[in-house]
């Protein structure tokens, strides 16, 4: 079955059926305030963040499910239906949802009267604008009774869905002119609140969730909507929701425009009340002035999708594939910067209370954004490296709205600093931002600051600091792979393999943090030199060669990388063992840094990587998968054969091994990976892999799952970034380094004729690629007419247009 294509022209995915095999998501917003919809109106929303401040409510793994949201009941006598088919699921004549750069729009058709929805977030607004045009396709008159609805999550989402004892006593709102404000908890602590409305009359309201459903009753079919009335109640506790009731009559060929409004208010503290308990609502006034009439809206809408286009703007291929071109030109670029903005924390597979940011994780992400967005992911790095300890190590995460690192879950990942060193030199490649090195910047818990350099010279020497007996880096808690849980030693089911510990941890060793050490080191090694440390640079380099020499001695099993050594100092990752005799991510990270390349060691790796691990629907994380639980390694082996870290296609990391097949000259192989994970090329499995087919997943189940090739926890996943760096930085070629934009593709045979439009640092290049099999020596370079010596093309004046020609 074919739920839906790509429209590359509008740059939107419509899906055509609304029954897809899992709700299919976008994101609206990119400043503060955000949402989720899926393509049936399905999804919430939330101010900043997804836990301390959610808009709306929305009950995960609920059945049926994706059954909350934006809801729209439309009734046409006896028939009720919704734009989006869910939740009363009534036939209809037609459906499409468009989901596109920051707006979905849904449209569909019954007894002659069509619904086009369209929904997205404003530029510097904190609302959600919906906007409903219901027309009148048949030949007689239509009166129609309209329902919207829109339930109340009382803040604190995991609060909403916890604590009852307190919020089913706690909900408040008022109603004024039509408009319902949610304001739980404002008479005390909180100076904000929420409001829904319409830019028309209302034929009614009701503000209580039960008098809407009638008792026991849902969304599918709601009483109210049954009997045609809203009765008006206060909500007082229980559940507040806010719907409205407007009646509508269109005759044949007309069509009816209502901008629907939810809407975020924070007032300052001398300026809560405008009568004793009325809540001041100047600014709420002012919001929806601003959106009150299908022009406003249009005008929102372009500028919206103006934004969009400039953003996208900096990175372009046309190769003569389309699905690379669309994935690389639109939607990976869009998942970066959504998984940019989100973090792992709202997805419909991440619930928005679990995690906040992670220091890995945003260090990352920003490798796929940072040439959009630079100013902000300086602001980002900042902001991460203000967790860190002094010693080095971090809080593995942290509370957007606080800043805080998170004291739940610690830190002793030992692989953390090393992503920020990688942020940083990213950063600073992008941009040539060196200033960022002087910034000062706090560690966690010490009031004076020291520089951003300062934050990655105690990074690096984190890991020198913490050697383990094979001079290889101690893992910590774990590295990268959360759930390599080497000193951990947990049977008490009670207990998260994220937080336990039970070893001292001076034993177990990281083969990952070493690769990664060596090739982020050489980063660190050429940001001191650059900035004129030569001893340090020396120093460092000394350490780095070290590193390689450890994994020369101890980390080569024979055909491949070892993976670990755990804390009795057995190899993980070995022939020796049973299962996970071969794990990917040290022999990617070895390959990508050349560890051995005068024993041929890479191309070993990468060949075991190849026979042992890669499937049809991409690289597998390990094989054979564990069959049982192994206390010594902790949550891996806890996952059933082929799921997630046990053996899953663990997307993040299939990239890293294109990389290394570029880096080894294997540009072909890196390719065929790419089109094994990337969502364009799997339109043709679309039932079989479940989630959206723009995206990817975090996961695809492995090849020992029951359904190989099934994927889950789509949209904010390291893949988007690291995927984006795969095919625009090594793929494609086009590499920000400190010098300038390093021009060398690794382009299969098929992709003959490539061009590329890339900005960089104030300057637009425009690259030429013509590939016809050269061996690397016949390459020529050209820029602006002149053949070149060199493929590293630096930037020229602000506003120049560089021209580069390429003969492989
Ligand atoms: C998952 C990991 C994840 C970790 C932290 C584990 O259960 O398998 O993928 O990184 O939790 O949330
Ligand atoms: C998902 C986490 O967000 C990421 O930090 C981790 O590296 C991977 N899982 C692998 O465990």
């Amino acid at each position: 079955m074919v739920y839906g294509h790509f429209d590359d022209g509008a740059r939107e995915y419509v899906i055509t059926r609304p029954d897809t095999p899992w709700p299919w998501i976008n994101y609206l917003g990119t400043e503060d305030f955000f949402s989720l919809v899926s393509n049936a109106g399905g999804g919430y929303s939330f101010y900043k963040d997804a836990r301390l401040r959610r808009l709306t409510r929305y009950r995960y793994n609920d059945v049926p499910m994706d059954s909350n949201g934006r809801l729209f009941y439309i009734r046409d006598g006896e028939t009720v239906w919704n734009p989006g088919w869910r939740p009363a699921r009534t036939d209809l004549e037609s459906y499409e949802c468009r989901h596109g750069m920051g707006y979905t729009r849904i449209r569909s058709l019954r007894d002659g009267v069509s619904a086009d929805l369209l929904l997205f977030v404003p530029q510097g607004a904190d609302c959600e604008v919906q906007r409903l045009v219901l027309s009148n396709a048949s030949r007689g008159r239509k009166t129609l009774d309209l329902f919207a609805v829109t339930e109340f999550c009382l803040w604190n989402a995991m609060d909403d869905m916890t604590n009852f004892q307190r919020n089913l006593s706690t909900g408040e709102v008022e109603v004024e002119e039509g408009v319902v404000y949610h304001r739980t908890e404002y008479r005390e602590r909180r100076n904000h609140f929420a409001f829904y409305s319409v830019n028309a009359p209302v034929a009614g309201f009701e503000t209580d969730r039960e008098q809407f459903t009638g008792r026991y009753g849902g969304f599918e079919k709601p009483e109210a909507v049954s009997c045609r009335r809203l009765p008006g109640t206060l909500a007082s506790g229980w559940s507040p929701i806010a719907a409205f009731h407007l009646k509508i009559s269109l005759e044949p060929g007309e069509s009816r425009s209502l901008v629907f409004l939810l809407g975020y208010v924070e007032n300052p503290d001398a300026e809560k009340w405008s009568a004793p308990g009325v809540i001041n609502k100047t600014r709420a006034a002012a919001l929806r002035a601003r959106f009150d009439s299908d022009s406003k809206v249009e005008a929102a809408f372009r500028e919206l999708s103006a934004s969009w286009c400039a953003l996208l703007s900096g990175f372009s291929v046309s190769s003569g594939d389309e699905r690379l071109d669309r994935m690389v030109n639109v939607w990976n670029q869009y998942q970066c910067m959504t998984t940019y903005n989100m973090a792992r924390s709202a997805s419909y597979f991440e619930s928005g209370i679990g995690r906040g940011i992670g220091f890995r994780d945003t260090s990352q992400d920003l490798l796929g954004c940072v040439h959009q967005i630079p100013l902000r992911a300086r602001q980002r790095l900042l902001d991460v490296a203000s967790t860190q300890f002094a010693d080095g190590g971090a809080y593995h995460q942290y509370q957007p709205l606080t800043r805080q690192g998170n004291r739940d879950v610690g830190g002793d990942f030992n692989d953390d600093p090393l992503w920020l060193i990688l942020g940083v030199a990213g950063y600073i490649k992008e941009t040539g931002d060196w200033a960022i090195l002087e910034e000062p910047v706090p560690f966690d818990a010490e009031p004076v600051p020291a520089t951003m350099f300062e934050h990655l010279l105690r990074s690096f020497n984190h890991v020198v600091r913490n050697l383990g007996p094979h001079r290889l880096p101690l893992i910590g808690h774990a590295d990268w792979n959360d759930c390599l849980n080497l000193n951990c030693f947990s049977t008490d089911p009670n207990e998260s393999f994220q937080t336990a510990v039970s070893r001292d941890g001076r034993t177990a060793e990281s083969m990952m943090i070493a690769g990664m050490f060596v090739l982020i080191g050489e980063d660190f090694t050429q940001i001191c030199r650059r900035t004129g440390r030569k001893e340090m640079a020396d120093e460092a380099q000394a350490r780095v060669n070290e590193m390689r020499s450890a994994i020369l001695a101890h980390g080569w099993d024979g055909g491949w990388f070892l993976r670990a050594y755990d804390s009795f100092g057995n190899k993980v990752g070995s022939r020796e063992n049973t299962d996970g005799q071969i794990y990917v991510e040290a022999n990617a990270w070895c390959a990508m840094a050349r560890v051995g390349t005068e024993h041929g060691y890479p191309l070993k790796a990468l060949d075991a990587v190849r026979d042992r691990l890669a499937t049809r629907y991409g690289i597998v994380i390990l094989d054979p998968p564990y069959r049982e639980y192994h206390v010594e390694l902790g949550e891996v082996s806890s996952y059933p054969p082929g799921y997630k870290e046990n053996a899953g296609v663990f997307c993040h990391n299939n990239p890293w091994v294109m990389i290394a097949e570029c880096v080894a000259g294997r540009a072909g192989q890196a390719f065929d990976y790419y089109k094994r994970i990337c969502p364009s090329y799997l339109e043709g499995v679309q039932e079989l892999h479940r989630t959206e087919p723009y995206v990817y997943s975090q996961m695809v189940a492995g090849k020992a799952a029951p359904r190989h090739g099934e994927a889950k926890n789509s949209w904010l996943t390291g893949t988007a970034a690291w995927n984006f760096v795969a095919v625009s930085q090594w793929i494609l070629g086009v590499r920000p380094e400190f010098d300038g934009l390093r021009i060398d593709p690794s382009l299969p045979p098929e992709l003959r004729n490539v061009e590329l439009t890339r900005k960089f640092r104030g300057c637009r290049y425009s690259i030429r690629i013509r590939n016809s099999g050269r061996t690397p020596r016949e390459r020529t370079i050209t820029v602006n007419g002149k053949r070149v010596g060199s493929d590293v093309v630096p930037p020229g004046k602000e506003g120049a247009e560089i021209r580069v020609e390429v003969e492989m």
